[in-house]
């Protein structure tokens, strides 16, 4: 990533830090703030896949919709959705909510879905990228329609009961994204590249006969790797993590490397590891493994590179938030000290005669021009007051219209005004 995107992201993650913390977020398409909150309950069933991938092709198609990012990407992230219950019993009145917002706010909400997993793990965050793009495009109205369509219909299907338990093994009972992508694929690009996924059934007995096989010769062994080279959507490491865990193992103990051609099938893949939760040790690589030998040590090295690349992110933004939190603050005591001047003639830090402590105006510098002229040269003036109650009395920071304000007991001897007539402001102080 150049490093111009870099300062992107940690600007981007910041403003975003910043606005929400301070809870005056005004953005339209906001989910945090700007959804709705009248969300009446929706009727959930939890349907079979095949029913499921159905009902969202044919929302998808009666809506007018043609891509099949979109819809696939709408299951993709409503898989991921972040907050899971014991037993998906929050999934009933997480479905409402989602169900329930205008179409931009869903987007939002579903890109926030999707990206919740970048720090997680950034390289599967990269291969599921196909099924997530078009939530940063500026989506037309049939496609706006489209995207309102598929979630409910998803929903009502049980999206959220099928991935929405804390449980893994829960989540894994069947693979939602192969359902979907394959309802949502035409039959003649289905056949184009041979893209029919194994039936669960067929996968749950390959991978029972495998580790059947490899449980007799001993062969089966927790921190072993596994390579799929046609992944599809990862159908049958779900089998087999499945299968694991029945045994009592936990699959994140072993390796899982998933190599696909078709990008939206990979993008399925590296969801449903997530989903799934095979592990840290779950890679998912998109090309052909007919021309490229070596796509699955350079599936492993992307990755690596991706995870230090996150963490140098992080660690920027991190240090870009605490300083610019810092700035902020003194901004804020700065034009508080602005505030307080202005209503208090005799405050402190007023020049000798009582009146305004603005540095005087230039010629040709607008009054906007002079505060952001004085503010950004803070220092001396913060320092000077804050040394001064040192000697006179202590400060007091109160929070007056949401901004510090900072009072103190006396005025320091210098500050006072030699002669002159008697303040009434001062009076009522
Ligand atoms: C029949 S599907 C099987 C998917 C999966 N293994 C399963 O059992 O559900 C075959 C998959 O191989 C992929 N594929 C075909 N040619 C490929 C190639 N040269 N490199 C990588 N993947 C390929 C197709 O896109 C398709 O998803």
């Amino acid at each position: 990533m150049s490093a111009d995107s870099t300062a992107a992201l940690v600007s981007e993650a910041i403003d975003q830090v910043l606005t929400h913390r301070e809870r005056n977020c005004t953005d339209p398409s906001c989910a945090r703030h700007a959804g709705t909150t009248d969300c009446p309950p929706i009727t959930v069933s939890r349907s079979p896949g095949s029913v499921l991938g159905e009902a969202v092709a044919e929302a998808w198609h009666a809506a007018g919709g043609s891509r099949l990012d979109i819809p696939a990407g709408v299951v993709a992230a409503l898989a991921l959705w972040p907050q899971k219950s014991p037993g998906a019993e929050a999934a009933d009145t997480i479905a409402a909510y989602i169900a329930a917002q205008p179409p931009r706010v869903l987007v939002r909400g579903l890109a926030e879905s999707a990206d919740f997993y970048w720090g997680l793990r950034p390289d599967l965050w990269t291969a599921a990228r196909p099924l997530f793009d078009w939530t940063r495009e500026d989506l037309n109205d049939t496609e706006l329609a489209g995207v309102r369509a598929v979630a409910p219909a998803a929903l009502r299907h049980g999206v959220l009961q099928h991935t929405g338990d804390t449980d893994p093994a829960e989540r894994s009972r069947i693979d939602l994204l192969s359902w979907v992508i394959t309802s949502l694929r035409h039959h003649h690009s289905r056949r184009s590249l041979g893209e029919y996924h194994t039936p669960p059934d067929i996968s749950e007995l390959l991978a029972a006969v495998l580790a059947a096989d490899n449980g007799a010769g001993g062969n089966r062994r927790r921190g072993e790797w596994a390579l799929e080279p046609a992944a599809g959507t990862g159908g049958l490491f779900r089998s087999a993590a499945q299968d694991l865990r029945r045994d009592g193992e936990d699959p994140a103990e072993r390796g899982w490397i998933m190599l696909e051609l078709d990008p939206l099938a990979a993008a399925g893949a590296a969801v449903n590891a997530l989903v799934w939760e095979l592990g840290p040790r779950a890679f998912v690589g998109c090309g052909d493994v007919l021309a490229q030998l070596d796509l699955a040590e350079d599936t492993l090295a992307k990755a690596r590179d991706m995870a230090r690349h996150r963490d140098d992110v992080m660690k920027l933004i991190g240090f870009a938030i605490a300083t610019r939190t810092t700035d902020q603050l003194l901004d804020a005591l700065t034009a508080s000290r602005w505030r307080l001047a202005r209503s208090t003639p005799r405050g402190p830090g007023l020049k000798e005669d009582g009146g305004s402590p603005r540095p005087p105006r230039e010629p040709g510098r607008s009054p906007g021009a002079a505060r952001r002229h004085a503010r950004a040269q803070p220092y001396p003036r913060v320092r000077a007051d804050l040394r001064m109650p040192r000697r006179r009395g202590p400060v007091v920071l109160a929070h007056r219209h949401r901004a510090p304000v900072l009072r103190t007991r006396a005025l320091p001897r210098r500050s006072r005004p030699k002669a002159g007539p008697p303040d009434q402001s001062a009076a009522h102080r």
